[in-house]
């Protein structure tokens, strides 16, 4: 908002999403709309949302996120659980992107920004959170397949990890508050025209080992 762009907020829980809309004052470039990133038909009603209000959607942050599995390992996970965390925390954005990509194409422009994790990198991944870990794995995944493969129109695709962030998820013992957290974020959402990067990771602007 700050920004200038207009954006969409999305939740689950509308009482929750209008409440926090509220809260950020009623700002004018500020729409909100319920989401569950889990249902193609929540999925299907915000894209025909976006495309009668706005006709255009230049920047896709997928955010949602769901299920650090601390407590569980590889050998005794849930998989029901651990089904249901790859699809919302994988099959979600993949969800969102297959909806909006067609949109963006259309006006020669995107921004898509898949928050990860460094517990979905490869590179020196241990035990323990497994279902969480593998999601963010497959999203890293997904971020190289979807940036190969729209390239050509302009739309740039780039994973980031927010760092360990002071949210529900993240605890109070977090080193960030959500502001340092979404920097990084708003950094891959705003990269400008030209040579910028796509199909990588990044934490704070700096790119990082997937
Ligand atoms: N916090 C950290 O330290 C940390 C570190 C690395 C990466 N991340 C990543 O950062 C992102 C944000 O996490 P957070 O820390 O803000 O977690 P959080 O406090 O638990 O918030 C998770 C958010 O995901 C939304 N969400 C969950 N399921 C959804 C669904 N089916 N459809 C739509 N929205 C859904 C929730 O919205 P409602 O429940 O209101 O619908 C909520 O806003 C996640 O992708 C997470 O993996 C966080």
């Amino acid at each position: 908002m700050a920004l200038s762009h207009h954006v969409i907020l999305t939740s689950r829980d509308e009482a929750k999403g209008r409440k926090a809309t509220a809260e950020l004052n009623g700002d004018k470039n500020l729409t909100y709309h319920p989401l569950d990133v889990g249902s193609d038909e929540s999925v299907a009603t915000v894209k025909g949302f976006v495309e009668r209000e706005f006709g255009r959607l230049d920047i896709l942050v997928n955010n949602a996120g769901i299920n650090y599995d601390t407590w569980q390992t590889a050998v005794g996970a849930d998989l029901e659980e651990s089904h249901y965390t790859m699809e919302i925390n994988l099959f979600g954005p993949w969800r969102m992107s297959q909806a909006f990509i067609p949109l963006m194409k259309k006006k020669g422009y995107g921004r898509i920004v898949n928050v990860s994790s460094g517990a979905g990198a490869l590179n020196g991944m241990r035990g323990g959170a497994p279902a969480y870990s593998v999601s963010k794995a497959g999203l890293n995944a997904l971020t190289i397949k979807l940036a190969a493969e729209v390239q050509e129109a302009n739309i740039l695709v780039n994973a980031v990890c927010p760092g360990w962030v002071r949210t529900d998820m993240g605890g109070s013992d977090a080193d960030r508050s959500v502001e340092e957290g979404t920097k990084g974020i708003i950094w891959a959402a705003t990269i400008e025209e030209g040579n910028g990067p796509n199909g990588r990771f990044f934490r704070d602007g700096k790119k990082i080992e997937w």
